[in-house]
């Protein structure tokens, strides 16, 4: 039996009724002990008899044609084979169940992954892939530079213009006409993509580092040639994803196709300069903000167009207006985006893509107009929330935007804040900022089995991913709270094709949508069990192993003669309504007023993001994504040599993500709220919420220290003094 639910309308709360407590409980996650012992094992860590080794050979030119002397190291220890077929030329979103791999010898950027060699052993693939003889046919007419390209295009279908922007901004007391930029940035996940492929006859079993199995099975089929039912994928522990493995990658690509080939097990594993060349890379961004205001600080009108780039043929772009759509309001209204074809790696979904660099440069742009205007940033970005959507004027299916603001800045001590260099510690300026938070919020369809036993002990199945971010701890608890145990009589299977496809992990639809499926399979068994004890299943209560409905009273071992076993669908359905997680962001910081060095002294966010699973877990989720916003105001940039698109800094010595000397004082705040029309649990994502605004927060408030405003992220020292 399925229990299905297409989230059209809103549904009732029905979580509340079990009276458990246990899916908001901070709860330490069950597959921890193993991550820190040692003994969760990731996808490089597995062996197959009889194994050989893959690597990946580079292109090393940046446009062109290629043909790869294979005689030139058949002779050498250790060789089994060269492969150039079904090389994967990015894994980027978007064209990825079309034309997921570049079977031509084309060459679009330098570090393309352009044939994998396969031997005996590591050491002697590695020695060989980088002995092979490569004749390229060069192509001068290469575009790797983004700060110069000219063949910028403008993606129509994502332009929107209402009213009149350049009326308002000529009527407005207060304009702001600015122009930010942002670099590229890398996923940096700590484990980087392998893959071990086996055949058996015609079906392929991949264990790989991947995020979305069953859209990844489809992938991997297409590049295949074989039905996707001949495709199994495990991906029981991930080591981050953050967008890098949201598609394919040309790990499990090569291992498959060199093990079909060579009709034994092949591991390939990316190393680390693989990872930044060869994987999905945040596109760089040039965006102008343009804000009219009235006398008062009500906006009039929002301008918010941007420029970006990916490779030749990619159809993805990153949605940088995506919040400026619904954030604020204001009758005049343009957004413009524009892409250039440039040959570097491809550009494709990297931690919030959209609100994670579109709201640096918006909540930035709302400090400049609070300046102009005098008005405090906090009551400016208040009082031009508005009532429903400014374009589609669609409600708001929850918003506690005013709330997390006001809040956060008496918890916070906004009232303390100081015009810029007023506050000077030492030779250090100190100075606080603020920035709002938003993020769309998304259901996918999902499927999970959920099994009970007599004995008290449950199971669930499906092929969700935990990628790090707590998956396998909200599922359990979940089913803990809707079947009455406790949590850790909760077993949960992750990570594998064979069970119920869910939603993957992405775009921080993963736990309200995997989570979903779970209530649903929980309460089709709850259903079973009141029809067993003769009562109403609304009336039913199961605690300790008894159930209760009215005034009978059973132990729930008797109730069943086995295990049940039910499933749970959920899909979305079609609501007119907006949808999104909101918050603020806080920061403290101090700007050497020598050196220009920048500390963050103390960070706070406070998130409204629907019904918190795990206090525990969500809370991580929000450490990361304040300590993203550190990265994307300081530190993280991608460095592409303008001449070749070559990445520089591809490693995590010269990429800069933040250590922990690098971060202060983190504290976070959920506000308590439900919302009615995302799913039966009345959840919203938080992980990518915690990055969005994050790092606006932490500018702001270097220009309220030391008076300097940068425009141009990261805001490294040579930009402030
Ligand atoms: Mo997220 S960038 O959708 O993994």
């Amino acid at each position: 039996m399925t229990e299905h639910l297409k989230m059209d309308k809103i549904q009732p709360r029905l979580l509340d009724e079990t009276g458990q407590g246990a899916i908001t409980k901070p709860t330490p996650r069950p597959e921890g002990p193993l991550k820190v012992s040692g003994t969760a094992r990731y996808a490089g860590e597995y062996k197959a008899e009889n194994m050989a080794q893959g690597y990946l050979v580079r292109a090393g030119i940046t446009k062109g044609t290629f043909k790869i002397d294979r005689d030139s190291v058949k002779d050498m220890p250790g060789f089994l084979g060269l492969f150039t077929d079904h090389m994967i030329r990015n894994s980027a979103q978007g064209t990825a169940n079309t034309n997921p791999v570049q079977p031509g010898p084309q060459i679009q950027y330098l570090g393309q992954p352009i044939a994998v060699v396969v031997a005996e052993t590591f050491e002697q693939a590695r020695h060989i892939a980088h002995a092979v003889k490569v004749d390229y046919q060069r192509e001068d007419d290469a575009t790797p530079d983004f700060s110069t390209a000219t063949n910028f295009k403008e993606q129509e279908k994502k332009s929107l213009s209402q009213g009149d922007l350049e009326q308002a901004m000529a009527d407005a007391a207060f304009t702001v006409d600015a122009t930010f930029t942002t670099s590229p940035h890398n996923s940096a996940a700590m484990e980087p993509h392998t893959a071990l492929a086996t055949w058996e006859g015609d079906k392929v079993t991949v264990r790989g580092s991947l995020q979305m199995l069953k859209y990844n099975q489809n992938e991997l089929a297409d590049s295949l040639g074989i039905p996707a039912e001949n495709v199994r994928l495990l991906s029981h522990y991930i080591g981050g994803g953050f967008g890098s493995k949201l598609g394919i990658d040309a790990a499990c690509v090569s291992a498959a196709v060199a093990s079909r080939h060579l009709g034994r097990p092949v591991r390939v594993e990316m190393h680390r300069n693989n990872v930044f060349e060869a994987v999905v890379l945040r596109t760089p961004s040039r965006q102008r903000v343009r804000l009219a205001a009235d006398k008062d600080g009500n906006l009039l009108g929002v301008g918010h167009e941007n420029w970006q780039s990916n490779l030749p043929d990619e159809t993805f772009s990153e949605p940088i207006d995506t919040a400026t759509h619904f954030l604020y309001g204001g009758d005049s209204r343009t957004y413009a985006t524009h892409v250039a074809r440039l040959n570097r790696p491809a550009s494709g979904s990297v931690r919030a893509p959209g609100e994670a660099i579109g709201m640096l440069a918006l909540e930035n742009a709302m400090d400049e107009l609070a300046e102009a205007a005098g008005i405090d940033p906090i009551d400016l970005r208040v009082r031009n929330i508005p009532e429903v959507h400014p374009e589609s004027g669609f409600q708001y299916s929850s918003r506690s935007l005013a709330q997390c603001l006001t809040e956060g800045a008496d918890r916070f001590g906004w009232s303390d804040r100081k015009a810029p260099k007023e506050r000077r510690e030492g030779e250090w300026f100190v100075g606080m900022g603020v920035a709002s938070a938003a993020r769309t919020n998304i259901l996918m369809e999902s499927k999970a089995r959920v099994t009970l036993n007599p004995d008290g002990t449950a199971l669930v199945e499906t092929d969700m991913t935990d990628i790090g971010t707590g998956t396998y701890s909200i599922l359990s608890l979940i089913a803990a709270e809707m079947l009455g145990l406790p949590s850790d009589q909760v077993t949960v299977e992750l990570g594998d094709t064979d069970l119920p496809h869910a939603s993957g992990s992405g775009g921080s639809w993963g736990a309200a949508s995997s989570g979903s499926a779970v209530f649903l399979g929980a309460k089709a068994i709850r259903r079973k069990i009141a029809e067993r004890l003769g009562c109403d299943p609304d009336a039913l209560r199961l605690q300790d192993g008894i159930a209760t409905g009215g005034n009978v009273r059973r132990p729930i071992s008797e109730l069943l003669d086995g295990p049940v076993t039910e499933e749970g669908h959920i899909e979305p359905g079609k609501q007119e309504v907006t949808q999104a997680g909101f918050g603020a962001h806080f920061a403290e910081v101090a700007v050497n007023s020598v050196t220009g060095e920048v500390r963050v002294q103390r960070m706070l966010a406070v998130m409204a993001a629907g019904r918190i699973l795990n206090e525990q877990t969500a809370q991580s989720q929000v450490w990361g994504g304040q300590i993203w916003g550190v990265g994307t105001a300081l530190t993280e940039e991608i460095q592409h040599d303008h001449r070749t698109g070559h990445v520089v800094n591809n490693d995590l010595a010269e990429y800069h993500v933040p250590v922990n000397l690098d971060i202060g004082d983190l504290d976070v705040l959920f506000v308590d709220e439900r919302d009615d029309y995302a799913n039966p649990m009345q959840v919203k994502g938080i992980g990518e919420l915690g990055i969005s605004g994050a790092g606006a927060a932490i500018t702001n408030a270097i220009y309220n220290a030391c008076g300097v405003r940068v425009r141009d992220y990261p805001a490294t020292p040579d930009k402030i003094f």
